[in-house]
């Protein structure tokens, strides 16, 4: 039920402004005593040269009465209405009930969105800026989904580039003193020597670029080892992508497009957009101060940037899609702003389609780590840390609840996810343990604990609440705000997925659990407030059908953020 196109129609009669105007004007008011939907009379007051609050009057005064608004009248410049609860619950938890977690999708519109998410590099340990990424990524990813966008979840590894020059010299070199099977951690000691060693030994480097240029031109011995530091990592990227329930639809990568890059090179020439400078291939920024995108090295070799705009076209000549995401750290945005500038460049109107959606840097307990030095943070140690936290939490409160060993990984990783996610992802942002793994405040135990408290409730009520519900009971202050909120779920959902903002999606979540408990802790101080009523089964009915409601949106939302909800908790 959209009640702000409602109230939008209600208005239109008195209000000279077209009804998407009027719509788009009217605000939820901070206090509900001041009303649940308001109307602001200033632009209107512009318009006819009179002032905001005579108008407001004006407008109040000759408003008809519908059954859906108890009351309407205007507060200072404001014409301000009360939603009667009664009228709109039975719309809006039959829909809930109806759809279920399908409540506010939209249907399905045959269009492409492709987010390249995660991406990490192979043969380095996913470390806490991937896991950034991810999570965001994966949240978009499922948002779209919801707005009935065709999806494309693709992980562009990072597997090309000097670095594996690097890593070949390392391996030749000290690859024989390594104990047991080569891992992904056994990998970056090796890259973490070879940077040490080579600050002092130029040659090394020298050995490296060469490697690399090998591996570009398809030496047999290059490949080989390449492709082993490959399957090696995905191994255990997947191990990880499993523990957060992230797939993909595609795995790209960088050397897929390796070879393409001749095209974007012709492309540039004929075009007549790049130049030579010392050797190397380049095409001049539009701001002057940016440096020069470059598109070939001076030894012939690829660059990040030329594999990425090869991908690019290749992406849109696959998927056509509508909108293209990068979510990747804000320590890119020069890379991002060169791949957008020379795809305009080329002429190709895509690339206004393509957004790079940044973020900050993150750190735990006051670190962040390097993987170049060997003090990466790993997600790996993250979750487990996290989900240790959770266990350690649950028995010291001693609670003689039983909470299944599922239940457990969920609340640790919903932990992480959450308190990632529930802040804007341009700010760095600091994880602490206490903070993030708490079962009260603004967490993800939080929500999770809110659903599966609304679902045990359900399941000690009567099976049948929809048929027997009578929605008229529902008078309460407490009620109201609960449903007004599930209401708001859609328009929760497209704010988030437009802004690329899962945080938006999130604190709506915490906005709805605290309503939901306030609801649910009024029946501690007064019986007549409580969900279960054993002498009036209408009124039982009608309040577990909201509790039913909310478990239903808080799951979903929670989904749509990447956590997934435990039953009993
Ligand atoms: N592999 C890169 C890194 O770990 C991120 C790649 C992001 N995606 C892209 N199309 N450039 O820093």
């Amino acid at each position: 039920m959209n009640l702000k196109l409602k109230y939008a129609e209600l208005l239109s009669n008195h209000v000279d402004l077209a009804l998407d105007e009027i719509k788009n004007l009217i605000e939820i008011p901070p206090d509900s005593k001041m009303g649940d939907l308001a109307f602001p009379c200033f632009s209107l007051a512009k318009k006819l040269k009179n002032s905001p609050v005579k108008i407001a009057e004006s407008i109040s005064g000759s408003l008809e009465k519908l059954p859906l608004f108890k009351e309407v009248k205007n507060i200072g410049p404001y014409v301000n209405a009360f939603v009667d609860p009664s009228f709109i619950a039975h719309g809006i938890l039959s829909e809930i009930a109806e759809n279920g977690s399908g409540y506010s999708s939209q249907p399905e519109n045959g269009k492409n969105v492709v987010v390249d998410f995660s991406s990490p590099n192979i043969a380095k340990p996913l470390a806490i800026h991937h896991l950034r990424s991810t999570m965001i990524g994966n949240s978009i990813s499922q948002l779209y989904s919801k707005m009935g966008y065709n999806v494309i979840k693709l992980n562009y590894l990072g597997d090309w580039g000097t670095q594996f020059g690097k890593l070949i010299v390392a391996y030749n070199k000290w690859g024989s003193e390594v104990e047991g099977e080569l891992t992904i951690s056994k990998i970056n000691e090796l890259y973490v020597k070879f940077s040490k060693e080579s600050s002092e030994d130029n040659d090394l480097n020298d050995q490296a670029r060469n490697w690399f240029k090998k591996l570009e031109e398809g030496n047999a011995e290059a490949i080989k080892l390449w492709k082993w530091f490959k399957e090696i990592s995905l191994i255990e990227f997947e191990k990880i992508y499993k523990k957060l329930g992230i797939t993909f639809d595609v795995y790209g990568g960088e050397s897929e497009h390796a070879a393409s890059f001749l095209t974007v090179v012709e492309k540039c020439e004929s075009l007549g957009i790049s130049s030579i400078s010392d050797g190397a291939l380049i095409v001049e920024s539009e701001d002057e101060n940016d440096p020069p995108c470059l598109i070939r090295k001076s030894d012939g070799a690829t660059t990040y940037e030329v594999r990425d705009i090869a991908a690019l076209l290749d992406r849109f000549d696959k998927y056509e899609f509508v909108k293209m995401f990068y979510v990747v750290g804000q320590e890119q945005a020069l890379h991002f702003k060169m791949l957008k500038m020379v795809v305009k460049k080329m002429g190709l109107a895509f690339s206004n389609d393509c957004e790079h959606i940044s973020f900050g840097f993150m750190k735990f307990q006051g670190k962040s780590g390097s993987t170049r030095e060997g003090t990466a943070i790993l997600m790996e140690d993250v979750l487990n840390t996290s989900v240790a936290e959770v266990r350690k939490r649950i028995s010291e409160s001693g609670s003689k609840r039983n909470i299944s060993e599922e239940a457990i990984q969920q609340i640790g990783i919903g932990a992480v996810v959450f308190g990632d996610l529930s802040k804007k992802r341009v700010k760095d942002s600091e994880f602490i343990w206490e903070e993030v793994t708490s079962f009260e405040g603004d967490t993800g135990p939080y929500l999770q604990y809110t659903q599966a408290r609304c679902l045990s409730i359900v399941r000690k009520s009567n099976h049948d609440f929809m048929e027997q519900a009578d929605f008229s009971g529902l008078t309460e202050d407490s009620e109201k705000l609960v449903l007004l909120k599930l209401n708001q779920f859609s328009e929760a959902i497209i704010n988030s997925a437009n802004n690329c903002e899962p945080s938006l999606l999130a604190n709506y979540l915490l906005e709805l659990a605290k309503f939901t408990n306030r609801f649910i802790h009024g029946g501690r101080e007064e019986h007549s407030k409580r969900i279960l009523q054993e002498s009036n089964l209408p009124l039982q009915s009608a309040r577990t059908a909201l509790v039913h409601g909310i478990a239903i949106v808080l799951k979903e939302g929670l989904r749509l953020l990447g956590i997934s909800s435990p039953e009993e908790m």
